[in-house]
């Protein structure tokens, strides 16, 4: 009987069983079996069993590592600049990119139109569909403009054709639009199982590593948020970068969750119109013209990455008939705003436990910083009690809140001043200043506002 081209794997303990169990005959876990390529017997043969070396192998020599060969590369550029920031400088030839983002939230959008700026500036691209027709990106790329409608695409999702494909074009830029639709025909997993993910991203890899072709994996989210597909992809590529943003609203965020090129700190932000995505350079401007100045909003000056973004902090209180009171944070960490309430409570004399609380980062941002502790903190006061805290400019804030109600320093204050200063944000709640706790900044607060 032919050996069948596959095996099934547990992804907790690394059994192997010719066929599919529910639960994991080596360890006992349940839905651990994964199906995968039965590896080639040439490189089986140093493998497990008993241990015993392949004859052929030959030893290899160590090299320094200063004397390693690294010839500097050329980043290529996007031409979107948000992109190329967040990529930390452009693409590394060769590297291998995986965007998530949920659906309709503009990957394809975004990597159309990045194509596009290559191909403009001379660069040879290829987007591979998986997922749309040819004639449906074409539509896209006409509402794009500019150069895109110059991208060679394939509508394709054999991960063999895929593979061959780029091999005689060897462009130096492919999207992979989606990596959940390609399938190896060798598998019989469904495209989009963990095995077929896994497989079909190791062999792109190896073709991209080998040929020198930066690509751009498109990926998509699970409900929960994470990467559909196994966490393994997230190992494999050089860069993930996740697209986030509600789809009601205009603006999105692309963050780097990893990035072996570059900072993981940094944002882009976009809008999302008829032509496309585009980019929001000034997003301090558009968050603080747009800032409500009713109780509840404070301006909190936050850092992303190498840049200050000044955004809106919303918080609402509303008398509650739950046990427990709704607690609902939007663009902040739920955990975060747990422990700003606990120290409102207990040193700041503002007790919210009989109250709904809902918090939100206007325009669909996400603050995942310490620094925002105290904007939330002043909001909600300023929501509990009615007090509008803005008089003509609205009051902008940051610094992190201690656990027994000091108020903390946080990294970049300068440059988060300097941000809110150039949009003339002058009353700035921080700390030091004479402002140690955090009744200290309440008290400056509704001092600034009466300044
Ligand atoms: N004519 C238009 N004007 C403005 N926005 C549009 C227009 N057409 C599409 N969009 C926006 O583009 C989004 C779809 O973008 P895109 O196809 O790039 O998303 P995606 O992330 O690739 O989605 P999927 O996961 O389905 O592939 C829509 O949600 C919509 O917001
Ligand atoms: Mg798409």
């Amino acid at each position: 009987m032919p050996r069948s081209a596959t095996v099934f794997a547990c992804s907790a303990c690394g059994h192997q069983s010719p066929k599919w169990h529910g639960r994991c005959p080596g360890c006992g876990e349940w839905n651990t079996l994964v199906e995968e390529a039965r590896p080639a017997v040439s490189a089986r043969a140093g493998g497990s069993g008993n241990g015993a070396r392949s004859s052929t192998a030959r030893a290899l020599k160590p090299v320094p590592l200063a004397e390693v060969q690294a010839p500097a590369v050329a980043r290529l550029s996007t031409g979107i600049g948000e992109l190329d920031r967040v990529l930390g400088g452009g693409l590394v030839p060769g590297s291998l990119a995986l965007i998530g983002g949920s659906p309709g939230i503009g990957k394809s959008t975004l990597t159309s139109a990045a194509l596009g700026n290559l191909a403009g500036s001379g660069h040879r691209v290829l987007y591979v569909s998986g997922e749309e027709s040819a004639a449906q990106v074409k539509l896209r790329a006409e509402r794009l403009g500019g150069h895109a409608l110059k991208v060679p695409i394939v509508a394709e999702t054999d991960l063999e054709a895929v593979l061959a494909t780029l091999e005689t074009e060897r462009p130096d830029v492919c999207v992979i639009d989606s990596v959940q639709v390609l399938y190896d025909p060798a598998l019989t997993g469904a495209p989009g199982s963990v095995g077929q993910v896994r497989e079909v991203a190791g062999r792109i890899m190896r073709v991209a590593k080998e040929l020198g072709i930066a690509t751009l994996l498109v990926g998509h989210v699970t409900k929960e948020g994470s990467l559909a597909g196994p966490r393994v992809l997230e190992h494999l590529v050089d860069c993930v970068l996740s697209f986030e943003g509600e789809r009601e609203r205009t603006y999105r965020t692309l963050r780097a969750l990893k990035n072996r090129f570059g900072s993981t700190n940094e944002v882009g932000v976009f809008e999302m119109v008829e032509r496309g995505l585009v980019e929001v350079e000034d997003a301090s401007e558009r968050f603080v013209t747009e800032a409500t100045r009713a109780p509840g909003s404070v301006v909190l000056c936050a850092m992303e990455g190498s840049r200050p973004l000044l955004v809106e902090v919303q918080a609402l209180v509303a008398p509650s008939e739950l046990v427990p009171p709704r607690r609902v944070a939007n663009g902040v960490d739920r955990n975060r705003l747990a422990l700003v309430l606990a120290v409102l409570a207990r040193h700041g004399g503002v007790g919210l436990g009989t109250s709904d609380v809902f918090v939100s980062v206007a325009g669909g941002v996400r603050v995942d910083e310490p620094g925002a502790d105290l904007a939330i903190a002043l909001a909600l006061a300023s929501a509990a009690k009615g007090i509008e805290l803005t008089q003509d400019k609205p009051l902008a804030a940051f610094g992190e809140l201690g656990l027994t109600g000091e108020l903390r320093h946080v990294a970049h204050a300068d440059r988060r001043l300097a941000e809110a200063a150039k949009f003339g944000l002058d009353a700035v709640v921080r700390p030091g200043q004479g402002a140690t706790t955090l009744r200290d900044a309440l008290r400056g607060a509704t001092k600034a506002r009466a300044a």
